[in-house]
């Protein structure tokens, strides 16, 4: 019998995210130390196993077995580099329901067995995130956030931290793939943030920190040169603890950000300013 989208409704669509991101993450787990030597994409800075591929995969099926007539974008179904990603956003920006998926958020940590990468899954209807779940399956972590329902890690609700100043944050970046163009500007950024923050992080998954700043555990974030599936769910996530994500110009975070600045919204301002004098 075939079930109308409607009758379906935003709980499900949930669940399967859920399920698919749980799913995944054991799958992942259970492939550590056992796959072939990593491919370079773009540099010898960004990696991609066949770890990566097979979860992308899986998490296409079970989402095409339950929604078949939903859009998917995932990271290993676009070529490397920012062209291709901005070209396929663009050519997915008129689909309904758009699944937006990265399959091994940090392969370089997955790869080394440094226990931060995630599996990160997010909905998007008509373009803005409905759904956003990110899974850390080393510490069995799972980060869900519903639009309008609130953010959740192990069921319960999670809110931003309570930091006023930079003085008092704990803020994190990540080095970009690109180290061509942005790492430099990264890298200013980072001499100009350093001594202004309390201290500063790079543990090497964009999803991860996105949950750790709505988690309240990080004050805030930033990056230059992520994709739609680097942040989708992520950006749900903070919003919906309370935070703030826009771009480095101020503007509200919508699919196509690829320079992203997250935070609790206290300090959102100091850092964005602090980002665009560095
Ligand atoms: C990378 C991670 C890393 C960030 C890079 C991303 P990947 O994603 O999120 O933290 O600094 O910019 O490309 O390649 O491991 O999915
Ligand atoms: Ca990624
Ligand atoms: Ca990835």
């Amino acid at each position: 019998m075939e079930q109308t989208e409607s009758v379906i409704g935003s709980k499900s669509f949930t669940a399967v995210a859920v399920n698919c991101a749980s799913k995944a993450g054991e799958w992942i787990k259970s492939k550590i130390g056992n796959f072939a030597e990593p491919d370079l994409k773009q540099s010898m800075h960004d990696l991609v196993t066949e770890v990566d591929k097979g979860s992308e995969r899986l998490i296409r099926n079970l989402i095409g077995t339950h929604f078949p007539h939903h859009s998917f974008l995932g990271e290993e179904g676009v070529e490397p580099g920012p062209e291709a990603s901005v070209k396929a956003l663009q050519e997915v920006s008129e689909a309904e329901y758009l699944w937006i998926v990265d399959p091994v958020d940090g392969t370089t940590n997955y790869v080394h067995g440094f226990p931060f990468y995630s599996v990160s899954i997010a909905l998007a209807h008509k373009g803005q995130v409905i759904v956003g779940v990110v899974y850390d399956p080393s510490r069995d972590e799972l980060f869900v956030a519903e639009r309008g329902k609130g953010a959740y890690v192990h069921g319960k609700r999670m809110h931003v931290s309570n930091e006023r100043t930079l003085r008092q944050s704990l803020v994190a970046t990540g080095f970009p793939a690109d180290y061509q163009a942005a790492l430099p500007e990264n890298l200013r950024q980072i001499q100009a943030l350093a001594p202004q923050v309390r201290n500063l992080r790079i543990a090497g998954s964009a999803a991860l920190h996105m949950a750790y700043v709505a988690a309240g555990r990080l004050s805030g974030f930033w990056e230059i040169g992520l994709n739609a599936w680097d942040l989708a769910a992520g950006s749900l996530l903070v919003e919906e603890a309370g935070g703030k994500v826009t771009d480095q110009s101020g503007a509200p975070y919508q699919l196509g950000v690829r320079n992203v600045t997250a935070s609790n919204g206290f300090v959102h301002g100091e850092l964005l300013e602090a980002l665009a004098k560095a």
